[in-house]
């Protein structure tokens, strides 16, 4: 893939206007400086997607996407950074330059390699389909019917047949000048002790994998005769990483950021469902969800339902998915059904009316941990009832909003017949107990900054502190206003930040403002590659501040600065060092003087 020119990425950016784009999406009211709308990203009834036309900035207040023109387009076209550019400069006319040299770490070879695999890919994929009408595939078209698919999935799935042959694949290839030994690279092939290469697939029906830009990465066969292994799947190849798709992302990528994307363990799950109209199910490729498929479901998914097989063995990925996917900052609901084994067996029965209900009543994941706490304990039992409110508890103390908090407590004291109040203090203890191992972590990373430095911290920051909010402020002056940034090169320190996030957008924003003459936050937000560190500056930049920045930048470092020095001298009380302490309280106290 090639690099292009900075200067390039900067044209586009200047000659296309974000406003105009986001109108050919969102229908956009003008209201002062901003053009607000119904926002693209999530489900909403009252506009909340906003686009500052100075700026060039977007920002939702209701679901927090933000960022610049190349952020939009981005999400709204499912595409990556370059491919992005390419579709604005094209829109724009601009041509772009590449840099020289290429894309570091990436060498013409291996681009190369990777252009031929999947041209390789695609012809094996069109061979297998055209193998579908020949005589000899009479036992694959009978499975496919005894299955349920009619002609549209096999079409649409692109389906295949790999024949009970050695060399089915590779002579049909070898005749397109492909080598035996490249086919092996592919993983279409294989290479025994003796050197012989023969098919890697064999009496399998065939499933292509393509990825979100429409290349065939793989594909996963089902044994047609009674081979050990049901599923077959490539191998890790350079086009392809297992853990790094999902099968039918392509497909459901549109329709996931709107209704989300349905989670499911196998190929026949999301082709029966497909199917019958539900065409937003995507699976993983026969292994545990990594976390980077849990970071790709959050990336083109506005909330995911789990439905996974509901035998045991189902049910236990299916709470590992979950973790995994709470803590990958996905809306997750999780569908649980009866009297079908998976989902493609349910809908055959049942049919989409009855699985469509079924993702209605999807339960959200605290419900489903208290559903099945709910199964394990015996709330008959005194001392079961006991075990189970400790559990439940622990449960709820996770919950951040008061309200839904509360809305749990009702339910769980009418059920078990304990008053809320008790329940109460029993998840207050706990929320108690983890608050303060939170702000014990705080105050000790905040007093030795020099561990903070490449250390991985973990640390989450409260959203909604004064002083989170202090420091967007001062964040957002440094980086508009001039005065504000001089006086920040003069007198603030990094450590003054409370969480990793905040002190790596300083420490860039410092940088952009001291190679940049002129500063302009799209640009900036391009050059960002740490995604957390750019979400919370397309966040704070879109803020708009009246008033006198340099005096409004000077109360917020000072604050910042007292707390910092508040959480020094704390630390050092707490290690017994009390004249250290005092004379930082002393040095306070000055200041406030
Ligand atoms: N799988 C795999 N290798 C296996 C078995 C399963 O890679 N030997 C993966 C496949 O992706 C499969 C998924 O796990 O689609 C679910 O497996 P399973 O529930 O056993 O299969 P089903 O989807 O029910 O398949 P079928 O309905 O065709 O029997
Ligand atoms: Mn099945």
């Amino acid at each position: 893939m090639p690099r292009y020119k900075q200067s390039s990425i900067n044209e586009v950016s200047r000659r296309n206007n974000l406003v105009e784009l986001v109108s050919g999406y969102v229908h956009l009211k003008r209201n002062g400086t901003s053009h607000i709308g119904l926002c693209p990203f999530h489900k909403e009834k009252t506009p909340s997607f906003h686009v500052d036309e100075d700026k060039q900035l977007y920002y939702c207040f209701g679901c927090g996407a933000g960022g610049n023109i190349f952020d939009f387009v981005m999400r709204a076209e499912n595409l990556d950074f370059v491919d992005s550019l390419k579709f604005l400069a094209q829109r724009s006319g601009v041509t772009l330059e590449e840099e020289a040299g290429g894309r570091p770490g990436q060498s013409d070879e291996e681009a190369a390699l990777r252009k031929r695999i999947l041209e390789m890919n695609r012809a094996a994929a069109r061979h297998f389909y055209e193998n579908l009408s020949d005589p000899k595939a009479a036992v694959a078209r009978e499975y496919i019917k005894r299955r349920g698919l009619d002609q549209k999935t096999v079409v649409k799935f692109g389906i295949g047949y790999a024949p009970d042959e050695w060399t089915d694949l590779l002579t049909a290839m070898e005749a397109k000048g492909y080598t035996p030994e490249e086919l092996v690279t592919a993983g279409l092939a294989v290479k025994n002790d003796k050197g012989r290469i023969y098919d890697k697939f064999r009496n399998r029906l065939m499933f292509p994998i393509i990825d979100v830009r429409g290349n065939v990465v793989a594909f996963g066969g089902r044994t047609l005769g009674d081979d050990q292994a049901k599923y077959m799947n490539s191998p890790e190849t350079p086009v392809f990483h297992k853990g790094r798709n999902l099968f039918s992302l392509n497909l459901a990528k549109q329709i996931g950021l709107k209704e989300g994307l349905i989670l499911v363990e196998g190929y026949m799950d999301v082709i029966s469902l497909y199917q019958r109209g539900i065409t937003n199910a995507v699976a993983g490729l026969g292994t545990a969800l990594t976390e980077d498929q849990a970071r790709l479901i959050k990336r083109y998914a506005s909330q995911v339902y789990v439905c996974y097989d509901g035998d045991e063995a189902g049910q236990k990925a299916a709470q590992k998915a979950i973790t995994l996917l709470t803590e990958t900052e996905n809306i997750v609901k999780v569908v649980s059904f009866t009297g079908a084994k998976d989902p493609d067996e349910y809908i055959l029965k049942k049919g989409a009316e009855s699985f469509r209900t079924l993702l209605k009543e999807a339960h959200e994941s605290i419900e489903y941990q208290l559903l099945r706490l709910r199964q394990r304990y015996d709330i008959y039992d005194l001392s079961q009832k006991i075990s189970f409110l400790t559990e439940a508890a622990k449960v709820l103390a996770e919950i951040e909003s008061e309200v839904a908090r509360e809305a749990y407590i009702k339910r769980l004291s009418a059920e078990t017949d304990i008053t809320p109040e008790a329940i109460k203090a029993e998840i207050l203890k706990l929320v108690y107990y983890k608050n303060k191992k939170q702000v014990t972590k705080e105050i000790y990373q905040s007093a030795r900054p020099e561990r903070l430095a490449g250390e991985e911290t973990g640390f989450n920051q409260s959203q909604n502190t004064a002083t989170y909010k202090t420091e967007r402020t001062l964040l957002n002056l440094i980086f508009f206003h001039r005065r504000a940034w001089e006086l920040a090169k003069e007198a603030v320190q990094p450590e003054w930040f409370s969480g990793e996030v905040h002190q790596r957008l300083f420490q860039a924003i410092m940088a952009y403002r001291e190679k940049n003459e002129e500063v302009h936050a799209p640009d900036f937000l391009t050059e960002l590659s740490d995604e957390s560190v750019k979400k919370s500056a397309a966040s704070l930049l879109y803020i708009n501040f009246e008033g006198d920045s340099l005096q409004a930048a000077r109360e917020a470092a000072g604050k910042l600065e007292t707390e910092f020095l508040k959480k020094c001298a704390a630390k050092l009380a707490g290690e017994g060092k009390v004249k250290e302490a005092n004379e930082i309280y002393r040095r306070i106290n000055a200041r406030r003087g």
